[in-house]
């Protein structure tokens, strides 16, 4: 079997990584981790791609004059590892329409929120100043306007009451460390299709 090559894009503690990483780690699982690229020197999932042997990138943001540049090179990085989809997993930078139409519907974001509900870098503050009793995550294929695209999974997430943002986030990354190999697998088998700008997932579980 073929495995569907990932480049996961990460900023941060890269929890969602970890969940890629963990599901990869099964021989079953139709996917494997060609790249993990952070546009932060200090991001702690680097560590922990680099102990599970995944070959890592660096490409900081802050080096380049404009946003097509940073853009242009993260492109190069990751073609050179020859991924079949790129995964947005905490990367906390913008891209611009070029790259995002370069990897149309190769390319997926997963967001704590259940989008198109407060979309942008404060979802969890956001949902919690707004009073919802019901959040969750979404994982989509990426369109160039922020937060938007076909979605592929959503899981409902409850707001308790007295919930402070540490503890909504920690509920929803568990939903989120569930969603995001289960969609991959899906792609990977070839079960879900966009089409009208919604997708269509055969044998959804
Ligand atoms: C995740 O909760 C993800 O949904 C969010 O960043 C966190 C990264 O956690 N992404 C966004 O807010 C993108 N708009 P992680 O580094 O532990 O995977």
């Amino acid at each position: 079997m073929r495995k569907l090559r990932l480049a996961v894009l990460i900023s941060g503690r890269g929890s969602n990584l970890q969940s890629l990483i963990k599901a990869c780690a099964d021989p079953e699982f139709p996917a494997e981790i060609a790249l993990v690229l952070s546009n932060k020197t200090d991001a702690s999932g680097l560590e922990k791609a680099a102990k599970a042997g995944i070959a890592t990138a660096i490409v900081s943001h802050t080096g380049f004059p404009n946003r097509a540049d940073f853009d242009a090179e993260i492109d190069t990085v990751i073609r050179a590892h020859h991924p079949d989809l790129v995964c947005l997993a905490g990367f906390m930078r913008l891209l611009g329409a070029t790259f995002v139409e370069a990897w149309h519907d190769r390319l997926i974001n997963i967001h704590p929120a259940l989008l198109p509900s407060f979309k942008g870098a404060n979802a969890i503050g956001d949902a919690l100043a707004a009073g919802v009793k019901v959040t969750g995550c979404t994982l989509h294929f990426v369109r160039a306007a922020m937060d938007s695209g076909p979605i592929i999974a959503q899981t409902a997430v409850p707001v308790h009451p007295g919930d402070d943002e540490a503890q909504l986030s920690a509920r929803i990354r568990q939903a989120e460390h569930e969603i995001y190999p289960r969609a991959v697998r899906l792609i990977a088998e070839g079960r879900v299709r966009v089409i009208d700008e919604k997708t269509e997932i055969d044998d959804p579980k």
